[in-house]
């Protein structure tokens, strides 16, 4: 039997991974589930973020026996995927930011991180920097304004240039400029347009997906990935409301199904 992936996340963010996997392996099937009920991640303790990602991973688990599963949710990676591996026995990919790519793209020695307030201010994510980018000074920005305004642009409504260029100002207010700026957060390719209309510089926006779908690429078997025919499905933890207003997108993404979890 052909067996789905499943995609997680808070919100409507890892749709940036899922249209990725969708173009690098067409024919797997993929759960989507949004955590709407516990949405945004950011603001939230970490402790609470992990109970919830680890509960909305085992119930998705058990009702899809998918053959492997993302986090694609910075906010929830860089604190749970031990756990979450522990949990599950089948492969979790998860999407952390890209500061390894940025630091090697960057030519002026200064990069950007645009994350959830939880995510610039995890130890995970001060490794990584010390890891991947400690030749660069690192702009971070955390906002969970910009989470909730990819949710509206998504929903077809309209979002604020001048408050997208407000809360990216503090890139462009210091010594230096970074000319990378990392995208942390899976909402935020989904705004990218938006995100260079209101840049004052050129910015390189670097983000995870396209790495995320050669990785899953690499570990699933090939009989998993043949096209068979079968539709996608978007599950929510929470209020159907909060699904309200997505459906045109979530359809043309190829959504054929939407459900509570
Ligand atoms: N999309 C999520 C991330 O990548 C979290 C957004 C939120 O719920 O605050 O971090």
């Amino acid at each position: 039997m052909q067996k789905p992936i499943v995609i997680f996340d808070s919100g409507i963010g890892g749709l940036s991974i899922y249209q990725e996997v969708k173009k690098k392996l067409p024919g797997l099937p993929i759960v989507y589930c949004s955590d709407n009920e516990g949405f945004p991640y950011g603001p939230r303790p970490e402790d609470e973020v992990v109970d919830r990602t680890l509960h909305c991973l085992e119930k998705l688990a058990n009702q899809y026996q998918p053959s492997l599963a993302i986090i694609a949710c910075n906010t929830a990676s860089t604190i749970s995927l031990p756990r979450a591996r522990n949990l599950l026995d089948i492969p979790v990919v998860g999407v952390v930011p890209a500061i390894k790519p940025a630091g090697v793209a960057s030519k002026n020695g200064c990069i950007g991180l645009l994350a959830t307030p939880g995510t610039v201010k995890r130890k995970y994510t001060d490794q990584l920097v010390r890891d991947f980018a400690n030749h660069c000074e690192v702009v971070r920005v955390g906002s969970s304004e910009l989470v909730q305004l990819s949710e509206d642009h998504l929903r077809g409504k309209a979002v604020s240039l001048k408050a997208i260029k407000d809360i990216i100002s503090p890139f462009f207010s210091g010594k230096q400029q970074p000319d990378c700026i990392v995208l942390g957060c899976t909402h935020f390719p989904l705004v990218k347009e938006l995100l260079e209309e209101a840049s004052p510089l050129p910015v390189r926006w670097v983000d995870s997906g396209e790495a995320i779908a050669r990785r899953v690429d690499s570990l699933l078997e090939r009989k998993d990935i043949e096209d068979r025919g079968k539709s996608d499905i978007f599950v929510y933890s929470g209020d159907q409301n909060t699904v309200e207003g997505l459906e045109p997108a979530l359809k043309k993404l190829g959504f054929k199904e939407v459900r509570e979890l």
